[in-house]
């Protein structure tokens, strides 16, 4: 389920389907479902977040968990300790392969989400999510940092928070795939290191700042990269696709 990081690009080319995540970025359901159908079989999962999870709610993830699609539930929880870990135990029962958490919830909420979810899915045989800690938005930078007070690169900032992250006992971060490398050196080798912010060589930022192509993204030693708008707002998608991986 969790594939190691590989350097050659001929691994990585024929990686895709097993590395890629697209964001369902859209405001309706029908929407969404377009995408899925474009892509399907070309993707390793599919992203909700916050956007389509408002509009369309939990019904729209559990139908695509049970057209056999593994779903990634971006809703980046933050709240007390009590409040993030039911939320989580709610998403595992939607059935989601993956979900995720800011890390700045601190060690307290992300280890009590994790040890309800355990209990949960022991006690109602369900499938464990993935469960990850939000670092650093990609489309954050110093700036970013400054207004928090930090005083220390985006690097810096990662890494600690990929500390909070693990002591919890979560599988991994998200993060850019400018912050791979390091968190693989000082974090762990063994995380589950999603990374959002991909575009193709020749592709607009949009608001995202650190961004890498998909080849150098999985190089650098990203598990998984997410994509949206450039694939899931072109006209073909299944050529955008091609683009992007190439
Ligand atoms: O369209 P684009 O490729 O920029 O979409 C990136 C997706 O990844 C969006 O759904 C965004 O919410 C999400 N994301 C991100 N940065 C993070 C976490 C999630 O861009 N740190």
């Amino acid at each position: 389920m969790q594939p190691r990081s590989t350097s050659t690009s001929k691994d990585t080319i024929a990686s895709a389907r097993e590395r890629l995540i697209v964001a369902l970025d859209t405001d309706t359901a029908t929407k969404a479902r377009e995408i899925v159908e474009d892509l399907k079989g070309e993707v390793f999962a599919f992203k909700i977040g916050l956007q389509l999870f408002t509009a369309e709610g939990p019904s729209f993830v559990s139908e695509l968990v049970q057209t056999g699609e593994r779903v990634f539930l971006d809703l980046k929880f933050h709240d007390i300790p009590n409040t993030t870990a039911q939320a989580a135990v709610s998403a595992a029962r939607l059935g989601v392969w993956m979900m995720n958490f800011h890390a700045a919830a601190g060690t307290e909420a992300l280890r009590a989400a994790r040890l309800a979810v355990e209990e949960v899915c022991g006690r109602e045989s369900l499938p464990r999510p993935l469960l990850i800690g939000v670092t650093l938005l990609t489309s954050s930078g110093e700036g970013h940092l400054r207004e928090l007070g930090f005083a220390g690169t985006p690097e810096d900032y990662v890494v600690r928070l990929a500390k909070t992250v693990r002591a919890a006992g979560l599988d991994g971060v998200v993060a850019s795939a400018c912050e791979a490398a390091v968190l693989r050196r000082e974090v762990s080798d063994d995380l589950v290191i999603v990374t959002p912010g991909i575009r193709p060589a020749d592709g607009t930022l949009g608001d995202q700042k650190r961004v890498m192509t998909f080849r150098e993204a999985i190089e650098s030693g990203s598990t998984y990269a997410v994509v949206g708008r450039p694939i899931t707002a072109q006209a073909d998608r299944r050529a955008a696709l091609a683009n992007l991986i190439s």
